[in-house]
């Protein structure tokens, strides 16, 4: 099939590359001159295992092109929007500017029998209001919504072969044409026996909404139980454990650490409290303030936790701060919980070094006034704290007793709970977890 994506971030990107290499012939389509320059060199403009791989063997095939230039869309049946939704500035609500400057930028180049496929996660209601929008420019094309599921880190194996494809279609009908142009599209995935729902928009809409406040929730459950494992003394892993053998709760997703970060979660779960504000169900999701209080309390926690180790001075004291990007395998740093550390153990007076394998250039330019080293040793060099903020395999590999020959006091704070503490202790460090006694 001819297929545009429009907007090629760490969603668009992905999903141009992922549809040349399931035998599609791809445009992708952004404003940002270099980013599409990256691209078409067959660099990934981010970090995301497998993509610079897969961008080189596809455009091997010619089957995967990229421009500047909207009109590339036109001679496509299936258009692909996979624009960011940040959130507005000052407000819990999703900026909606980008989705729809693409979708005006699109609309003059659809053709009868086309469809317009939305990906990025909207505000309930989005596509009702952009489907009126295609049938006014082009009668006889379609819009569907097609939320996106991908992990960061995972992104070219979660859109290769993703757990559930959702439709979001008018009407939520199985006979929809647009049902059928994105069963041809996902035909691989689709025959290999990956589910697929059709529902209406505003549910396949909602389904996003409710995934990532589910994910938001669970993780700040456990931070909630760590935060009473931590008043009682108990330890929060083997909580975790426990419940998480009980099928019905799961162990994924029951990590107690410094909380969730990134380009989805946060700013997810306060859009979907906003939409639903307006749709007046407020009542509906005041809990996720609530989760979303929990998290952001992880944060202030951990400095506090820094402070006690450091013998309850910050100023002047040397943190050497493991991992900057908001998970492993990322160079993200949006909402990074360790960097919102870094910075706020900085503002009280320590002397903060970040390192981090892939995302340094990314949080020198969020936070130009942190102190940063590539080099892990180096970093560790004299430290007086050292903080595990993000559970890279390096970190979680580092020698307990070759570490203690580098810094200046063996006092390590592992905000992932990623480390043996019994290891670490008995190399002689003073050894803090979270939720763990
Ligand atoms: C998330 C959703 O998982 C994905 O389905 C959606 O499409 C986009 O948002 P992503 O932001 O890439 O994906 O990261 P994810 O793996 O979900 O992790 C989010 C945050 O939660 C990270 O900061 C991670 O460190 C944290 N986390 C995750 C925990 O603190 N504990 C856990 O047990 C799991």
């Amino acid at each position: 099939m001819q297929i545009s994506v429009i907007g090629c971030g760490y969603l668009g990107a992905v999903h141009a590359a992922c549809m040349a290499k399931l035998g599609h012939d791809v445009v992708g389509i952004d404003v940002d001159e270099r980013k599409i320059a990256d691209l078409a060199a067959g660099k990934a403009p981010f970090f995301e295992p497998g993509l610079e791989e897969l961008l080189l063997e596809v455009q091997a095939t010619g089957r995967l092109t990229f421009t500047t230039d909207m009109s590339a869309a036109q001679g496509s049946t299936v258009h692909f929007v996979c624009v960011g939704t940040p959130q507005k500035k000052g407000e819990n609500a999703a900026d909606m500017t980008y989705v729809d400057a693409a979708t005006q930028a699109l609309l003059p180049y659809l053709s009868a029998g086309d469809v317009v496929v939305g990906k990025s996660t909207v505000p309930v209601g989005t596509a009702a209001r952009l489907a009126e929008l295609v049938l006014q420019q082009e009668p006889k094309a379609h819009l569907a919504w097609n939320p996106e599921f991908l992990r960061e880190g995972h992104a070219v194996k979660d859109t290769l072969t993703p757990d559930r494809f959702v439709y979001g279609v008018h009407e939520g009908s199985e006979d929809h044409a647009a049902v059928a142009a994105l069963d041809e599209v996902y035909s691989t995935p689709l025959g290999m026996g990956t589910r697929r729902l059709v529902a209406d928009y505003a549910t396949a809409e909602l389904v996003k909404a409710a995934a990532n406040s589910f994910l938001a929730t669970k993780i700040s459950f456990i931070n909630a139980m760590a935060e009473v494992c931590e008043a009682a003394g108990a330890d929060v892993t083997v909580l975790a454990d426990a419940i998480g053998l009980d099928d019905r709760i799961g162990r994924k997703f029951l990590n107690a650490g410094i909380g969730f970060g990134g380009g989805c979660l946060p700013k997810d779960i306060r859009a979907f409290m906003a939409r639903a504000g307006e749709l007046g169900a407020d009542q509906a999701l005041t809990f996720l303030r609530e989760v979303d209080a929990i998290n952001m309390r992880r944060r202030t926690r951990t400095v506090e936790l820094t402070r006690e180790l450091c013998g309850g001075v910050l100023m002047g004291q040397r943190i050497t701060v493991l991992g900057a990007a908001f998970k492993p395998d990322s160079d993200d740093v949006r909402d990074s919980p360790a960097l919102s550390i870094a910075a706020q153990l900085q503002l009280q007076g320590a002397v903060v070094t970040v390192t981090d394998p892939e995302s340094l250039g990314n949080a020198a330019r969020r936070f130009p006034e942190l102190n940063y080293e590539a080099n892990t040793e180096e970093a560790l060099r004299n430290a007086d704290a050292v903080l595990l903020l993000t559970e890279w395999k390096e970190y979680r590999h580092l020698d307990p007793h070759e570490t203690r020959d580098l810094v200046g006091n063996a006092r390590i704070l592992d905000g992932r709970n990623a480390l043996d503490p019994q290891k670490w202790r008995a190399a002689g460090w003073t050894y803090r977890g979270v939720g763990r006694p």
